[in-house]
């Protein structure tokens, strides 16, 4: 038998205003800093990146502009955004020994697996690796911002045993993407859509993905390890993997008439969360789920048969959880509900579509990064230690 500690023993873990003990747990509510990158309103549907509307910024800017935006803190004029839009396409292609990589993974291993070991590949690779001065920092984002989607594009083209396909420089960074995949330029819809898709999800402050990559940073380890510790953190379903698992959730409905009866069955009886709905810090409606709902519906008239009956189901369970959870408990539809559905019109599979949020959100972990180390301190929170303490040590042969 132990001794017991008492709160007074752990005087960090005690509220000053009521003198019990207060855990954050999730770290919810924890403000770690300051920042100028992104704003969430989460009580009005608000986001804004450096101070712009979501809206505005993915009615009217491209993806390009938004990287610049994120990095330097201003919007480029036309000579400074064409200068940075050439700088990007100059560092698309993917090192010879990346592709190699690819050709040896197993062709089963999950997406975002091959891409957190080709990103890790990718920072072996780089001569610049260890270089920490701010243009260091700079040259190393771009580099990943530029590379990731052709990692991916490629790898979609190696496990179906198709060759890759260069990028092409003449071509905007998401309509490239886009290319790279089907070796064919998309048509205009599914190119402003996938802008505004990288740009819907480029940044969206201390999430559990920009919080690893900090924590990481903040103990001064290098750059891609803390953007590789930052795609482990999306993998997961409660964090960007929701997109992949909202559409295994709408396969697994199967139709808008089985909606009602699926809603049913694992929802009110607490079996299964709604995937793609909830959210930490928005109490309301999601503003990108509305953008991409928007594009999903234009796909879904434009494109029709599967693509339509997904719209038609998750417009339906929409209605169930807008109806039911979000009147009475604020868990409202989020953008992962909605973007896969315009990936899928645009011919990705599935499980790829978390690999696409890391393309977007590799530009706001690098913000992150370079804002926080530039006033760092080593993130090191505490916990309530619950258990004893001064056990006796038993000898292995008495236990
Ligand atoms: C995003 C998410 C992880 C936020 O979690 P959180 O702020 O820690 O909220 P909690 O997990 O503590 O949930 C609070 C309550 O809401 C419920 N809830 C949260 N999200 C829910 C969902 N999607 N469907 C059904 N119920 C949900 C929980 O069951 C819990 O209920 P309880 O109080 O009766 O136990 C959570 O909403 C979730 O799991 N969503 C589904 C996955 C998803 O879409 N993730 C992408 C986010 S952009």
């Amino acid at each position: 038998m132990g001794k017991k500690l008492s709160l007074e023993d752990q005087p960090w873990c005690i509220d000053k205003a009521t003198g019990k003990l207060v855990i954050n747990k999730g770290v919810e509510n924890v403000c770690i800093d300051k920042s100028t990158i992104c704003y969430i309103d989460g009580f009005h549907s608000k986001l804004y990146y450096r101070g712009y509307s979501i809206e505005e910024l993915a009615q009217k800017s491209t993806y390009e502009e938004v990287v610049y935006l994120l990095l330097y803190d201003k919007l480029p004029n036309k000579r400074e955004l064409t200068d940075f839009s050439g700088w990007m396409s100059e560092e698309r292609d993917i090192p010879r020994e990346i592709d190699e990589l690819l050709c040896r993974m197993p062709r089963d291993v999950e997406p975002m697996e091959v891409l957190r070991t080709a990103t890790s590949y990718l920072g072996n690779l780089d001569p610049g690796r260890h270089d920490t001065s701010r243009d260091g920092m700079f040259r190393k984002t771009i580099r990943l911002v530029a590379k990731i989607p052709t990692i991916i594009a490629h790898w979609h083209r190696i496990r179906n045993n198709q060759p890759v396909v260069d990028p092409d420089p003449r071509l905007a960074h998401a309509e490239n993407f886009l290319y790279m995949m089907h070796c064919e330029k998309p048509d205009q819809l599914s190119a402003k859509a996938m802008d505004v898709s990288f740009i819907l999800l480029a940044e969206h402050e201390m999430n559990a993905s920009a919080f690893t990559a900090v924590v990481i940073a903040s103990t001064l380890s290098d750059y891609y390890s803390a953007i590789v510790g930052a795609i482990g953190a999306l993998r997961g379903p409660l964090h960007g993997y929701a997109n992949v698992a909202a559409m295994r959730q709408f396969e697994e409905i199967g139709s808008p008439d089985n909606v009602e009866k699926w809603y049913k069955e694992n929802i009110l009886t607490g079996k299964k969360r709604v995937m793609g709905a909830g959210h930490r810090v928005y109490k309301t409606y999601d503003p990108r789920a509305k953008i991409f709902r928007d594009y999903a519906r234009q796909f879904a008239d434009k494109v029709g048969g599967k693509v339509k009956d997904f719209y038609e189901i998750a417009s339906k369970l929409e209605d169930f959880v807008m109806r039911e959870l979000c009147e009475a408990r604020n868990i409202c539809t989020n953008c992962d509900f909605w973007s896969g559905i315009v990936y899928y019109a645009m011919n990705i599979p599935i499980d790829l579509y978390c690999t696409l949020f890391v393309a977007s959100r590799t530009i706001g972990w690098s913000a992150h990064i370079l804002e926080y180390i530039a006033d760092n301190r080593i993130i090191r929170p505490r916990l309530y230690y619950d258990g004893e303490i001064d056990k006796e040590y038993i000898p292995i042969e008495k236990r």
